[in-house]
């Protein structure tokens, strides 16, 4: 079996990101609907769309576009067929019946319902027609997401199964978890429970939406979204569809029933076009006063809007369960409530759902983006302490046997859905240094893997710590958190900022600097493996590692100017030394810091390792991997093959033209200017810039070495730092997360 040519039909938000996703795999795909004009209509958003579906634009014709009637006989070619049309029964069985009649023999027939169960969709066909046929259930939006639940019954060819199991998971990198037919699967029959859990105990405790959100949100290991959030970003009337179908599918015992009928409120909102972000609004919703935007709250009681408020819970960066729901507030209370409720439904479907507890922990990280599942909050929270906390809580068959059993750690081994040596397992076994406060580091075979652990994997002076100590072996930079990292900790910057206390950022920024220099000069091979942001600081630490494994769904680049700063921990340094190995430059010594200029100082990010290509973000000898799961063995692979040998580089020398490209600078930052796409702290910020990237006061015969550079750095940040219109830059975008022109 191969799988060479897909057809997916149903071009919605579902078939054009799964049709995306096989383009990002390289292969080819026809996308059918009604008709033709609707698919290509799908073709333009999905080039569009932002965040962008596909790693790299210039692959969109790998996606062919067509109609159900003319095109159909695309389907005698298809190795597999993706059926993602509206949630209606019988239109999916008139479309099974003419796939099933058209299709090649031993082609792969799957639905991406997410509520209609596997017996219903196929009680039409063939015993022989049912051995090809499954559930494959992605996640919007499926590029992003890592989720993928086959659904297969007993009938079902067995070896099919593993086989697009291991399609999907190689090709496609997804994190496949085979389910059985049971309503919701894995992935939303918690997932959703959680957040009707969630929204029902709002209303009952009298919470207001922006409370509820800020304890089901980070405190809890779950996306600031929240729930009421979350409700909106996938839509009010898609989550009431899915909540009729539980209701519908479930029996009369099941304990969902107690917090899936509609309200009055859900109704009414739906039926005034509060749908969402996608409708007028939904929970939240945006508000125009005196010509300025205002993000507004529905109050649960009275049903009027009022500006949204910040929740302070006045808790630390670390997430602590036990801290929260021994709470004696009305957040302590709620936290309890939601977490106890969602573990006891949780553990109530083992073994009937899926005999693998674990399964359900790892579909709440890959299809709800979770830090930890419910079993792993309950081995956090031990056992004994969640039985005994509340006499109320009525306890089940699974946590009793725990319970009565006495053991305070039950957990056993973590992602099991996959046979990839994974961070995830690894971190289980290895020996494990948590000294540090901002990064763990792990011994495992002949190599050190560190791992940073603070909010957005934000780089302080521990994280540099743990680099350095880690320095003394091979090494291996990654993460299980959204993101690699968001950059240099600003609150950190601003607290001495605050205090004027310039010395200590200097001694920040060159331990920085000696640290990332220390990666790349020791004897050792140094491997990051980035996912998700690696920004600023992040982008820092890649560009001084030997090499880069980064999966595709990577956002880099370096942003510092957008918050009135420079890169100055070797990043303007090292991107500037990159691009004078362009043949350009070999010519031209004014080309590279013109070029580095203009990347640095329009923040230029890239969204994919493809993408990062043309920047020199990344270079050739870099990697670039579709599976999350597979950096780090990908990453050990490297270092086996490059380590006997390994010599670190050499220290490079700078021939910099000083005032004459600098002068070339300005001019660029006056014209910005004139035309008003800067302003004055744009022009400051820029002029530092150039003095950085043009060597100072030096002339284009002076040699300067890797150190002059960073001394150029340093002062620059420094200099930025110490201006009240950069404090201002940094302080807008730490509290709206947008950025300020000043
Ligand atoms: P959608 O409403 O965005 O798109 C459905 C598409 O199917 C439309 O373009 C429509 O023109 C087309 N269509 C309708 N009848 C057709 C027919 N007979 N032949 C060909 N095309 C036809 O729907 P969405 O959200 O993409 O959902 C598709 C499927 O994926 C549904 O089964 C849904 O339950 C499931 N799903 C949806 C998720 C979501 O977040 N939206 C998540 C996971 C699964």
């Amino acid at each position: 079996m191969n799988i060479k040519n897909v057809v997916v039909i149903g071009s919605g938000t579902m078939g054009s990101g799964i049709a995306a996703q096989l383009c990002n795999a390289n292969i080819p795909v026809t996308l059918l609907d009604l008709k033709t004009e609707i698919s290509e209509k799908a073709k333009k958003k999905i080039i569009e769309s932002r965040p962008p579906l596909l790693i790299d634009k210039n692959k969109i014709n790998n996606i062919k576009v067509g109609n159900i009637e003319e095109d159909f006989d695309i389907i005698k070619k298809a190795d597999w067929v993706v059926e993602a049309v509206v949630e209606r029964i019988n239109i999916k069985h008139n479309l099974y019946e003419k796939i099933l009649k058209t299709r090649k023999k031993d082609s792969i027939i799957s639905s991406n319902t997410s509520t209609i169960p596997l017996k219903i969709l196929s009680e039409k066909m063939s015993d022989e027609d049912k051995k090809d046929f499954c559930i494959t259930h992605f996640f919007n939006p499926v590029r992003y997401m890592g989720l993928l639940e086959i659904v297969s019954e007993d009938i079902n060819d067995e070896k099919k199964i593993n086989f697009l199991k291991n399609f999907c998971e190689e090709s496609l990198g997804k994190g496949v978890i085979i389910c059985k037919d049971t309503p919701g699967f894995l992935g939303n029959r918690v997932g959703v429970y959680a957040m009707q859990v969630a929204m029902t105990e709002a209303i009952k405790m009298k919470l207001d939406i922006e409370e509820a959100d800020a304890v089901f949100g980070r405190p809890m290991g779950i996306p600031k979204t929240g729930v009421f959030g979350l409700y909106d970003l996938i839509g009010i009337d898609l989550m009431a569809d899915v909540l009729k179908s539980f209701v519908k599918e479930l029996p009369k015992s099941d304990v969902f029933h107690e917090v899936a009928e509609e309200t009055p409120l859900i109704k009414n909102l739906i039926e005034t076009g509060y749908t969402g972000r996608k409708g007028k609004g939904g929970f939240y919703r945006m508000n125009k006063k005196d010509g300025k935007k205002i993000l507004e709250a529905i109050n649960l009681i009275s049903k009027d809007y009022f500006p949204s408020k910040k929740i302070d819970l006045n808790i630390g960066e670390k997430i602590n369960l036990k801290e929260l729901v021994s709470r004696n507030d009305k957040y302590g209370k709620y936290a309890w409530s939601v977490i106890s409720k969602i573990i006891l439904y949780a553990s109530s479907l083992v073994p009937n759902v899926t005999k693998d507890y674990n399964n359900i922990d790892e579909a709440m990280r890959l299809g709800f983006n979770w830090t930890k599942g419910p079993f792993e909050m309950l081995e956090e929270l031990g056992v004994k302490f969640f039985v005994e906390k509340d006499s109320q809580l009525k306890s089940n068959k699974f946590i009793k046997e725990l319970y009565e059993k006495k053991t305070e750690t039950f957990y056993e081994k973590r992602q099991i859905y996959t046979n990839l040596e994974t961070l995830g397992k690894i971190k289980q076994s290895a020996k494990v240094n948590k000294n540090n406060k901002s990064a763990f580091i792990y011994d495992h075979k002949d190599y050190k893997i560190v791992e940073f652990n603070t909010k957005a994997n934000t780089l302080d002076y521990d994280s540099m710590d743990a680099l350095k100590k880690a320095s003394d072996k091979n090494m291996i930079i990654i993460n299980e958190g959204m993101q690699f990292s968001a950059g240099v900790n600003l609150n950190y910057v601003m607290d001495f900022a605050k205090e004027k206390n310039w010395k200590a950022i200097e001694k920040f920024i060159h331990h920085f600097q000696m640290t990332c220099k220390q990666l790349k000069y020791c004897n050792n091979i140094v491997v990051s493996a980035p996912s998700g942001l690696a920004l600023g600081g992040g982008f820092e630490v890649l560009v001084q590692s030997d090499y880069v494994v980064a999966h595709t769904n990577i956002v880099t680049g370096l942003v510092e100017t957008i918050v009135g700063l420079i890169p100055a921990g070797g990043g303007t340094t090292n991107m500037l030394w990159r691009w004078m190995q362009a043949q350009e430059a070999k010519k031209d010594p004014d080309f590279a810091p013109q070029k580095v200029f203009d990347i640095i100082g329009y923040g230029k990010t890239a969204t994919s390792p493809i993408e990062a290509m043309p920047f020199k973000f990344l270079l050739e000898k870099d990697k670039s991997i579709m599976n999350r799961n597979k950096l780090l063995s990908a990453s050990q692979d490297l270092i086996d093959e490059k380590k006997d040998g390994y010599k670190p580089p050499k220290q490079p020398t700078f021939k910099l033209s000083g005032s004459q490209v600098r002068g070339k600078m300005f001019q660029t930052l006056e014209k910005l200017f004139k035309e008003k796409k800067i302003l004055e702290h744009g022009m400051e910020v820029g002029k530092k810039l150039a003095f950085v990237l043009s060597g100072g006061n030096t002339t284009v015969n002076k040699e300067l070495s890797e150190d002059d550079m960073y001394a150029l750095e340093l002062d620059a940040f420094v200099k930025l730092i110490e201006m009240k219109k950069t404090q201002a830059r940094i302080k807008h975008t730490l509290s709206t997360g947008k950025p300020l022109v000043n």
